[in-house]
């Protein structure tokens, strides 16, 4: 954990074992006297502790001075990464009742790439290679999942498949992407300083972006009004762009940017918004956490350009995550499958000689027997 590991980790020495265990994905601390970790997806309690409150509550402004923030009575809330690139959130009290909070989402070394989702069961070869065909005519895509779905992990594998021909444009919040490409350019939302100016946002950050000429625009999370200046920039001829929103269906997905736009300028009526992110979003790329601990992606999505009579956006799942079962030791097993609905831009993938003919979108017999109650709103 280099840097982590010298400095900031000596302030949190009792759970330093569990830093610099591989293992562990994240550190979780509910107060001095509760610490777990997650491992493979799953969370388990640990028999750490901290000496006692005080003790916390050092190490969280020790950690605070070191990426040059502050965390006080006054500010009880710092949100920060570090120089190793994990991830810090921490509330203290009196906000947080149990005793001072803290999250450490370490960084996975390296990035894993498509062939590694597959390996894992995150998605199917097949699935994975639809995408492809899917970012390479530029579609514009939403990746959608709970907190902690895989959601950044699965935009970093999506990023790298951008033709290295195209100039991408990437804006976060705090920086945590690591999409390579040839032509890339890293923005980052700036905090204001302790007199309240020179904040920069999301937002700021679109509008100068689009004028500096990008072929795609990538947003590492969307979740405020910056949804609205998104959804303009795919619509005025950014395509290929996508980002990543809080939401537990692809459906949801679409009404969260709604609501995000909304934020952004009440002028606009819903139902223009509405009209707006339909014909800006392409595909919705659903990913879940599971019960096993285990990620997966659960739909690609197309969504149709145009709301229906009621306003409804209309989305067709084009492949589906069918759990099929579970395995003694309690892992979900299941099959990620086409549903037989053919992408509207069919022709296109035609057209320009994409190797993923019709009879991918055929689905398994099984499938097709099965009753599928639900396709309007997966
Ligand atoms: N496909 C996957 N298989 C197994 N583990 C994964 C997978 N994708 C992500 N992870 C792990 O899950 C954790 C969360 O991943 P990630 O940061 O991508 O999620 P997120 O949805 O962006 O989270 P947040 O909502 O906090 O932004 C990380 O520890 C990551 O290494
Ligand atoms: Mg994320």
């Amino acid at each position: 954990m280099g840097v982590f590991e010298d400095s900031v980790g000596t302030f949190l020495s009792p759970v330093q074992a569990y830093l610099a265990d591989e293992s562990v994905s994240e550190v979780l601390i509910n107060g001095p006297d509760e610490v777990f970790v997650e491992r493979r997806g799953i969370l388990e309690k640990t028999p750490a502790k901290f000496k006692d409150e005080q003790a916390l509550q050092a190490a969280v402004r020790n950690i605070a001075q070191f990426v040059g923030r502050r965390i006080d009575d006054e500010n009880p809330i710092l949100d920060a990464r570090l120089p190793d690139g994990s991830r810090v959130a921490a509330v203290m009290p009196p906000c947080s009742r149990k005793g001072t909070t803290l999250s450490i989402r370490k960084f996975s070394k390296g990035t894993p790439s498509f062939v590694d989702l597959i390996n894992r069961g995150s998605i199917s070869k097949e699935g994975a290679r639809f995408l492809d065909v899917c970012i390479f005519l530029g579609k514009n895509i939403i990746i959608s999942g709970g907190t902690g779905s895989g959601k950044t992990t699965l935009l970093n594998v999506l990023g790298s498949r951008i033709p290295g021909n195209q100039r991408l444009l990437i804006i976060e919040d705090s920086s945590e992407l690591k999409i390579s490409t040839d032509h890339v350019v890293f923005f980052e939302t700036k905090h204001a300083d302790a007199m309240g100016k020179g904040q920069i946002t999301i937002r700021d950050l679109i509008r100068s972006a689009l004028r500096l000429r990008p072929d795609r625009i990538v947003v590492g999370e969307v979740r405020g009004p910056e949804a609205l200046d998104l959804i303009t920039a795919m619509n005025t001829g950014h395509g290929g762009s996508m980002g990543t929103t809080h939401a537990n269906t692809p459906y949801d997905g679409l009404v969260r940017l709604e609501t995000l736009a909304m934020m952004g300028d009440t002028q606009v009526p819903i139902a223009a918004i509405r009209r707006q992110i339909a014909a800006a979003i392409h595909l919705v790329v659903q990913i879940k956490r599971l019960q096993d601990g285990s990620r997966k992606v659960t739909h690609i999505t197309e969504v149709v350009p145009e709301v229906d009579d009621s306003g409804r956006y209309q989305v067709r799942d084009i492949f589906k995550f069918i759990q099929r079962g579970r395995t003694q030791e309690g892992k979900i097993v299941g099959e990620f499958v086409p549903t037989g609905i053919l992408p509207s831009f069919m022709d296109e993938i035609e057209l320009n000689r994409l190797p993923f003919g019709k009879e991918k979108f055929t689905p398994p017999a099984w499938y097709t027997q099965m009753a599928h109650p639900e396709s309007q709103e997966s």
